[in-house]
């Protein structure tokens, strides 16, 4: 049977096209693969009745809309993505919509680590609240919806983790089977435990992300299974409502600096396509500066904008803890080089230890993240130091991941069990963060005693 095209002859799509990022042929249907039919590059979408000077798309008009959606009851205003419907891709009816009331995510103060990094004014947005633990949920919600519309019964994505429980868990709620290809041993067993709950069948495969990533695209070439991957515009068009959210949460001031992980280079390209259209749109009058932190060992899009200046990709071996960004081969880098350049931001890299220090930073501001969103309070520091950000700008960090994301790591940092022992210096700076369980007699006098020397240190 000839599996259905993405976008189905029989869906009117009138408010959006897809245009390939290279060489901006436009298209009202994609293949399977998401890419340009006549260069192979990648699609984005965009909204050719943006620019008929549409009354409906008039910032205060938008922005009166999308604050009186919030006391409002339907699934859809609920949705902290579909609340911003209009500069979506638009659904025949709400009923469509596949939707875990996903974004509505909450703008924390980071008071502790404000006055260790010197920057007053700093803020974590975490997207670790979505439905699914990640900022994956708001992707998904809109990529999802989609899939079904357009008539497909299987979705499948390659994952670090992540993804792969988002699209389990949204295909579960759209009545959609779902294939997920997960590297092998190097994605943490909660996300692994998310997918199998959701009903996906949970591919192992022996290889890392990137290969699995490349047997997807092989695989949606002869199957009829949508593919679910940030490679998929759809997903970015979700996720860049977390961008439209921000501004709304800041009273549409923007920050000075937005701070994001990078590693398949998807959500970063989400975020400054809406910093992008916002400002075309007239609801913002001053763009943030948008910068990417990668893990070092997991470094492309660095090496690629300092060897080739953004040019050509420098694929690396990746290799780091933060298991959700150990990604060599990054599918949207283009997409990514094009965001940095046009909001002025910059890309920096953080070690494991680096990574490993600021987690249990942020985590004793009572919030905590997983490993890959702490690389951005890592990054921060480092931009501080190069006086790239300066201590009286305005900074958020986009953290992504749910701390119960990966128990494993937090709890090998905590035992001390993370860096070698040898590794004296290491230790000292990680010491006054660690907080190890201690095994007790259960006795009065065992507790009281632990209790005064944690009085002490
Ligand atoms: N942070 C977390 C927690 C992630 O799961 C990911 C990506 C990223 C950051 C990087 O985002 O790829 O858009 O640059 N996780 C993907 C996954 C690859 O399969 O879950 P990106």
């Amino acid at each position: 049977m000839p599996a259905p095209p993405t976008s189905a002859p029989d869906v009117q799509q009138t408010d959006f096209v897809f245009r390939c990022i290279a060489c901006a042929h436009t298209s009202d249907s994609a293949g399977r693969d998401f890419r340009c039919q006549l260069c192979g590059d990648l699609l984005e979408i965009v909204y050719p009745r943006w620019k008929d000077n549409d009354a409906k798309l008039e910032a205060t008009r938008l922005r009166s809309a999308w604050g009186d959606r919030r006391s409002s009851s339907t699934l859809l205003d609920q949705s902290g993505v579909w609340r911003f419907r209009d500069l979506l891709p638009q659904l025949d009816n709400d009923e469509q919509a596949i939707s875990l009331r996903e974004g509505n995510t909450p703008l924390y103060e980071l008071p502790r680590c404000a006055r260790s990094t010197g920057v007053p004014r700093l803020f974590a947005k975490h997207q670790g609240m979505n439905p699914t633990g990640s900022f994956k949920d708001t992707g998904m919600t809109v990529a999802a919806t989609f899939a079904r519309r357009a008539g497909f019964r299987w979705v499948a994505c390659a994952s670090t983790g992540n993804t792969s429980a988002s699209m389990a868990a949204y295909a579960a709620r759209g009545g959609l089977r779902s294939l997920v290809l997960v590297p092998e041993g190097k994605i943490s067993w909660s996300k692994l435990s998310q997918s199998l709950d959701y009903g996906a069948v949970t591919c192992q495969l022996r290889t890392d992300f990137d290969g699995c990533l490349r047997l997807l695209q092989e695989l949606v070439k002869s199957a009829p299974v949508y593919q679910l991957n940030s490679i998929n515009p759809f997903r970015l068009e979700g996720q860049k409502t977390v961008a439209f959210e921000l501004l709304e949460q800041m009273n549409w001031q923007p920050p000075d600096h937005i701070i994001v992980p990078g590693g398949n280079l998807g959500n970063s390209s989400a975020i400054g396509k809406a910093l992008l259209e916002m400002r075309e749109l007239g609801l913002i009058s001053k763009m943030p500066k948008l910068s990417v932190i990668q893990a070092e060992g997991a470094n492309a899009l660095v090496r690629t904008l300092r060897e080739t200046a953004g040019k050509r990709l420098v694929n690396v071996q990746a290799e780091t803890r933060a298991t959700a960004i150990r990604i060599g081969n990054p599918a949207s880098w283009k997409k990514a080089v094009h965001v940095l350049e046009a909001t002025g931001g910059a890309c920096e890299q953080a070690s494991e230890i680096e990574i490993a220090q600021a987690k249990a930073e942020i985590g004793a501001e009572g919030i905590g993240c997983e490993p890959a969103s702490a690389v951005t309070l890592a990054g921060l520091k480092k931009l501080l130091g190069q006086k790239f950000v300066k201590p009286d700008e305005t900074v958020v960090l986009i953290l992504t991941g749910n701390l119960l994301k990966d128990p494993d790591f937090t709890i090998e940092f905590h035992r001390g069990e993370m860096f070698r022992e040898a590794d004296a210096d290491v230790n000292t700076g990680l010491k006054s963060l660690r907080r190890p369980p201690i095994v007790l007699d259960a006795t009065l006098d065992a507790v009281t005693r632990a209790l005064e020397q944690a009085e002490k240190s």
